[in-house]
């Protein structure tokens, strides 16, 4: 059954992270040295979220995406998936992923029945790549990606724009995407629990990036159309698709949809929320599936966020969350919270 919030907008997408862990350190996102992880004794089982995932579903679910961290690294990730796949509620399966252990699982996610995935894709220079995730894995992220895209048919890339970090690899990104069969998604840099080091200065808008692509393709077409998601998409004079994510200078939050959980079963109704729902004790307490999706429906009744709105109205904007409360509190990280 339909639930809907306080400013009449529905609950269907439903962003779950199966891991806090993550194989790269993006600047972006996981800039500092050390991390408060979340205690594995209080990680969600797959049978446990696939309990969740039901409840969730009695108030609109129809969409799934499994995040992290990296969700990879979650042991035997494609027995979630089956459990996942097997709800014919369930219309969209999808995965976000930084790549780097695709290319040895993508055939057992497809087989599992995985839908679609995203990778995150920032750069194309390997000296950069390592100066943005302090790691040397281009290699096999390329090679993931090739997998992906040969398993899959297609996929999405996801790049977050930087100023003078990979601001001028707009061109080189998009001609990459098109030899993958790969649309690629430009997202605004955000102030998001983590990005401890964001400055407003380094935010690319969508409006700069359309510019620096129109110059050199010539003109681009928006393309039309009704929907939910975050990214606007948009056509090359040739046809070549792509979509810009514009949450910092232009946020969707009149149309969002989405809810998140974290891999210890908090519930986030909004990215940018200072507070969470705990599910894992009604859980491991036994409740049912109809006091479960009680809780879920009472929460999103109640629920106003409109984060990203928010912080654009604010006109000191520095990064949202300090480093101490960061680290006293985890689940304000993006890294936690499912990217
Ligand atoms: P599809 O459009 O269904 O393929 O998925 P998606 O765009 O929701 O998924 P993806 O994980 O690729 O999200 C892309 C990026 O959009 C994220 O990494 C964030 O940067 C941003 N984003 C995702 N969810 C939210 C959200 O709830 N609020 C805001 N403000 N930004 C979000
Ligand atoms: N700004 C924008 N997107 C971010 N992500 C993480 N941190 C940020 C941020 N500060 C998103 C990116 C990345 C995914 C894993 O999380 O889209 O690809
Ligand atoms: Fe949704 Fe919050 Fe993101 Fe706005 S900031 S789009 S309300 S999650």
């Amino acid at each position: 059954m339909e639930t809907r919030d306080r400013f009449n907008r529905p609950l269907r997408n439903l962003r779950l992270s199966v891991t806090d862990r993550c194989n790269l350190r993006c600047q972006y996102c996981m800039p500092e040295e050390h991390y408060t992880w979340l205690p594995r004794e209080h990680l969600l089982s797959f049978e446990e979220i696939s309990a969740l995932v039901d409840a969730f579903i009695d108030v609109g679910v129809d969409k799934v995406r499994l995040t992290g961290g990296e969700p990879l690294l979650r042991r035997d990730l494609p027995a979630l998936i089956r459990l996942l796949a097997a709800k014919p509620a369930i219309g969209d399966l999808a995965l976000t992923t930084n790549g780097v252990l695709l290319a040895e699982q993508a055939e057992a996610l497809r087989a599992a029945g995985l839908q679609r995935i995203t990778v995150s894709l920032d750069t194309l220079n390997p000296e950069r790549f390592t100066a943005l995730t302090r790691r040397h894995d281009l290699d096999r992220v390329h090679t993931g990606i090739a997998a992906a895209s040969s398993v899959f048919g297609a996929l999405k890339l996801d790049t977050v724009v930087i100023r003078e970090v990979n601001d001028r690899e707009l061109i080189a990104l998009v001609e990459y995407a098109r030899t993958v069969h790969a649309e690629i998604r430009f997202i605004e840099y955000m102030d998001v629990g983590g990005a401890t080091h964001w400055t407003r200065e380094a935010v690319v808008s969508r409006a700069e990036i359309l510019e620096t692509l129109e110059q050199h393709y010539g003109r681009i077409e928006p393309i039309l159309e009704r929907h939910s998601a975050p990214a606007e998409r948009f056509a090359l004079p040739d046809g070549t698709t792509f979509g810009i994510i514009a949450s910092t200078t232009a946020p969707f939050c009149a149309d969002c949809d989405r809810s998140r959980v974290t891999a210890d079963g908090m519930w986030f109704r909004c990215l940018y929320a200072s507070e969470g729902t705990d599910l894992r004790a009604p859980l491991r307490g036994g409740a049912s599936r109809d006091e479960l999706s009680g809780i879920l429906r009472t929460g999103w009744q109640q629920r106003a966020d409109r984060g990203a709105e928010a912080r654009l109205a604010s006109r000191t904007r520095e990064p949202l969350v300090p480093l101490s409360t960061l680290k006293s509190n985890p689940h304000l990280e993006m890294h936690t919270r499912g990217g």
